[in-house]
């Protein structure tokens, strides 16, 4: 019934529209024409088709002849045709819409922005405005900003999932995501923190073991940050000078400091105006004496 309508449209519009439209989708041809426009998800357009408005309207993309019992579920760009008698249109503000028989529609059955959901099983998952809503089994799954993602297998039925940004799900007896951007890291979330870099990047630790340089992540042992390096250095390889690391060569662990450059041992040595001096009077020793 539907492809009988569609091809006679198809013959209709047709004539005068060999290789092509010659105007922008959308742009007006003739009085009482108007183009149709279908568009592939990546949101370019896969055909555009002129047809008459008088007796034929377009949705998503087809030409329909106007019938008694054909409506649009949706918009013109992102609808599907269907039946007023025989369907019920599930559609999302976004334009998208797809129908369902009505026989569909029994008990608790409802739309779930596209899709059908049965409300005393399943929940329906929005987001952000601009995703359509979809069905997600709670016991299983977590909405997380909109998308459906697995619980952990540890974490099912779902009371100890939680959501790590849009991209993660954890168990949140064991792991958190104290930066929120889907990274989990293993412990729980009186355990970690997030380390932020100044330039807004993050990146989740582990408070107890490890340390956090503006954005860098290492273990707490024989490690330490430099200034505002986003590196954690290793004690014996390297040592800060005024910010900027500086190789220890050969690796010598007890060379922790730097004196003009140069690393050095502060058991032994002083560093007093840029020169190294013998510790006598002990580590802080007045320097310029
Ligand atoms: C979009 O998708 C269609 C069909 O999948 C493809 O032919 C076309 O090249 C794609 N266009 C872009 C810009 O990616
Ligand atoms: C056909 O449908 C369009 C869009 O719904 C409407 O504007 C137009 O008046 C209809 N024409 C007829 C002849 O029913
Ligand atoms: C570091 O100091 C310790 C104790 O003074 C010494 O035994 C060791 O040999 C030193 N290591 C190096 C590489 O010089």
């Amino acid at each position: 019934m539907l492809f009988c309508l569609l091809v006679f449209c198809k013959e209709v519009t047709s004539q005068g529209v060999q290789g092509g439209l010659p105007f922008a989708p959308g742009q007006r041809y003739e009085v009482g024409f108007s183009v149709c426009t279908s568009y592939h998800a990546n949101g370019s357009v896969a055909s555009s088709v002129l047809y008459d408005e008088c007796n034929s309207f377009c949705c998503g993309g087809q030409v329909i002849l106007n019938s008694t019992n054909l409506d649009c579920c949706g918009s013109r760009e992102h609808g599907s045709p269907y039946s007023t008698l025989y369907e019920r249109c599930c559609s999302w503000w976004t334009g998208h819409g797809r129908a369902y028989s009505k026989f569909s529609f029994v008990g608790s059955v409802g739309c779930c922005g596209t899709s059908l959901i049965d409300w005393g099983q399943d929940r329906c998952c929005y987001g952000d405005s601009r995703i359509v809503p979809s069905v997600f089994q709670w016991q299983t799954q977590k909405c997380c900003q909109g998308r459906v993602l697995p619980a952990p297998a540890s974490a099912r039925p779902s009371w100890y999932a939680d959501c790590c940004g849009s991209t993660a799900t954890y168990d949140k007896r064991t792991h958190s995501c104290p930066c929120g951007d889907g990274n989990v890291v293993s412990g729980p979330s009186s355990r970690t923190t997030c380390c932020r870099s100044s330039n807004g990047a993050t990146a989740p630790y582990i408070s107890d073991s490890q340390i956090c340089c503006n954005g860098a992540v290492g273990m707490k042992e024989n490690r330490f940050c430099c200034g505002s390096l986003p590196v954690v250095g290793v004690v014996g390889e390297s040592v800060c000078c005024n910010g900027k690391l500086a190789a220890v060569v050969p690796p010598n662990a007890n060379l922790t400091e730097c004196c003009n450059g140069s690393p050095y041992d502060p058991r032994f040595n002083v560093c007093c105006e840029s020169r190294l001096l013998e510790v006598v009077e002990g580590a802080d020793q007045c320097c310029g004496r």
